[in-house]
């Protein structure tokens, strides 16, 4: 079955065609220059940006879901008149991200979804955005690569803006969460600590390239939070004080020198409790098999941290295959509601689906 899927959980409007694993078109509109000049996301601009953009993000997928088709099956027909009308014939059910998220974005997608699925008569799929960076490392371009297949259990961290989650994938859908973040996320730290250090938005970028001119060494110790707990909890707003406290007792002039080596031992201090709660994780399920999504997991360097650890382990590590299916889009949406399609889990009554800001995985 083809679905639609819409994500604007965040600050991307973001609209995809899947069928089974497969993304046949894939739009994303960031509003990133939005909310630079803010130094993180105004729910208010971001609200208005889905609102302006959705119906031509969705028209915009529909169209290139046409073209594409039509060059993969070698059609000749010449174009259709009314894209969305002609398109939808061909979709079997409507996906969208229902949480977690910033509510007055999510409402936007789910308005959206709602809409369309009632004028077309097609099922809706209710789908937690968390799940999706779940699956990413799993979806396929419109040829079908990466091939990977399955090979439960998995142990799937997420690293993103919003989250920090340690889950366990026994099967399709079926998740236990085993460790999260009391307070900041891994990506939100590092956006905090690029904000002090005076850099840009999003901060992660930034540190990574940073970092690396750094050789990625630590030269400031600073806290491993959580580290020495028996839990697979994480917590960054203490490292995000501690580094407010070196900048300051240092009256740092932010030098080139000073500044890459600040932020390569910050990026250093996140990803070593990242790694070395897996591994705790690792230690206290048995599994070796590893999932990593979420934007953090575009950094390179923690790629091949976790590389590392997996192979200490003689076990496997899947990261999301492009790098857009690293930040928010709705490809990785779609996937996930291709398999709840597989088990008929539709929402059947449209007026009931609500945004669900703190919506959790189980
Ligand atoms: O998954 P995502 O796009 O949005 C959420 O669902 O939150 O993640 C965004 C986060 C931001 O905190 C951003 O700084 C971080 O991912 N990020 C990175 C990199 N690219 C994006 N962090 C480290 N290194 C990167 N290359
Ligand atoms: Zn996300």
């Amino acid at each position: 079955m083809r679905i639609l899927a819409i994500d604007t959980s965040c600050d991307e409007t973001a609209v995809a065609v899947v069928e089974g694993r497969k993304v046949l078109s894939n739009v994303i509109f960031s509003q990133i220059l939005i909310h630079k000049k803010w130094g993180g996301v105004v729910p208010n601009l971001a609200k208005k940006a889905h609102e302006d953009r959705i119906d031509m993000i969705v028209q915009e997928s529909l169209r290139r879901y046409l073209i594409n088709r039509k060059i993969t099956d070698n059609l000749r027909y010449g174009f259709p008149n009314n894209i969305e009308e002609d398109a939808m014939k061909e979709i079997g059910g409507i996906a969208v991200t229902q949480g977690p998220g910033l509510a007055v974005a999510l409402e936007v997608g789910i308005k959206k979804a709602k809409e369309m699925a009632k004028k077309y008569r097609k099922k809706l799929i209710a789908v937690n955005h968390l799940e999706g960076h779940i699956y990413s490392p799993f979806v396929q371009n419109r040829q079908g690569k990466p091939k990977i297949s399955f090979n439960f259990p998995y142990l799937a961290l997420i690293v993103s803006g919003g989250h920090t989650e340690l889950v366990v994938l026994n099967k399709h859908l079926e998740y236990q969460r085993i460790g999260a973040t009391l307070d900041d996320a891994a990506g939100e730290a590092l956006d905090k600590a690029a904000k002090l250090l005076g850099l840009g938005y999003p901060g992660g970028p930034l540190i990574e390239r940073l970092a690396k001119e750094a050789d990625n060494k630590d030269y400031h110790n600073l806290p491993r939070p959580m580290l020495k707990s028996d839990n697979l909890n994480f917590s960054f707003s203490g490292l995000k004080t501690a580094f407010y406290y070196l900048l300051k007792k240092g009256n740092q002039n932010l030098s080139g020198k000073i500044t890459r080596e600040l932020a390569s031992s910050f990026q250093c201090s996140v990803f070593e409790v990242l790694v070395m709660k897996t591994e705790k994780a690792i230690k206290k399920t048995g599994i070796n098999n590893l999932l990593v999504g979420g934007g953090v997991i575009a950094n390179l360097r923690l790629r091949k941290l976790f590389r590392d650890l997996a192979s200490k382990y003689s076990g496997k590590v899947a990261f999301p295959p492009y790098k857009y299916l690293t930040g928010d889009n709705a490809a990785m949406i779609g996937v996930v509601a291709s398999f709840k399609a597989e088990k008929e889990l539709y929402f059947n009554d449209l007026n009931v689906l609500d945004r669900e800001p703190r919506l959790e995985l189980c």
